[in-house]
């Protein structure tokens, strides 16, 4: 595991830029899944400035959708995918793929974006945030680890949160549509951008903490590449782990344990 810890959200969103478009720009054609939410926000900006500027082979994989949002809403996060990130990386509207949050059966839903996820041959950099509570995705606390996409019920703390893009907490969704821990830990890389006074508990528990279902986030140290770039108030309860080093930022395996 890679830890990058800058100072400040946005030189964070730079940092998880200069990765992403590293390995993009070396592939012919890339598999992206992509996170909504405040956190990876300037990462989107910045990666659309340090990616040539042609359409790019990359298709996107939305984490989750809210289930109950009707179709278009600008909350939805197809929109945010289609009006934000695909419009920013100057990409066709196909390459834009969602969770369908608006099936009359969730099951067969989550099935069918299981399916969409192998046939495309699986996402080759999954970015994620990561909720207070240590959820990734909508995979809140207890999600089981094996755990595919689904329709989930979102916990009040997660509500209250994601309430500041909505007119009341009343309007945030109760469900949600979302990729599972399984298939999160399938993609080839992951990249968890975490910034802000809200995370230092859930980064510690994720990447310091047991693995726990407690916090799904922890199931992160399951997989092989993983990069977490965070800024320093996000950072500021870590004990146990070291940032790497400039100069190091490429290699593997260079957190190193007090
Ligand atoms: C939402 C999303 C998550 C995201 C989380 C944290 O609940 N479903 O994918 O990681 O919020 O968001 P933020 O970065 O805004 O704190």
């Amino acid at each position: 595991m890679r830890l990058i810890v800058t100072d400040g959200a946005d030189a964070a969103g730079h940092a998880a830029a200069e990765l992403l478009a590293e390995r993009i720009t070396r592939a012919p054609k890339f598999r992206l899944g992509v996170a909504t939410g405040s956190s990876p926000e300037s990462t989107y900006r910045h990666l659309a400035a340090l990616l040539p500027p042609r359409p790019h082979a990359i298709e996107l994989f939305a984490l989750d959708e809210y289930i109950g949002l009707p179709r278009g809403h600008a909350q939805s996060y197809e929109e945010t995918l289609k009006q934000g990130i695909a419009s920013l990386l100057n990409l066709d509207l196909g390459s834009v793929h969602v969770p369908d949050a608006w099936h009359s059966d969730p099951t067969a839903a989550g099935l069918r974006y299981d399916a969409l996820l192998a046939n495309h041959g699986g996402i080759d950099l999954q970015i994620l945030g990561i909720g207070a509570n240590g959820h990734i995705g909508f995979n809140e606390p207890f999600s089981e680890f094996g755990s595919r996409t689904r329709r989930v019920a979102l916990t009040e703390e997660t509500r209250r949160a994601n309430s500041r893009f909505f007119a009341t907490v009343d309007q945030v969704p109760t469900y949600a549509m979302t990729q599972g821990i399984s298939n999160i830990l399938a993609a080839s890389a992951v990249l968890l951008i975490a910034t802000g006074q809200h995370k230092p508990d859930a980064l510690v528990a994720a990447i310091e903490g047991p693995i726990a279902w407690a916090c799904p986030a922890s199931a992160l140290q399951l997989h092989r590449d993983v990069t977490v770039v965070c800024d320093s108030a996000a950072a500021s309860s870590l004990t146990q782990t070291i940032p790497t080093p400039p100069a190091r930022r490429q290699g593997a395996n260079n957190v190193r344990l007090r």
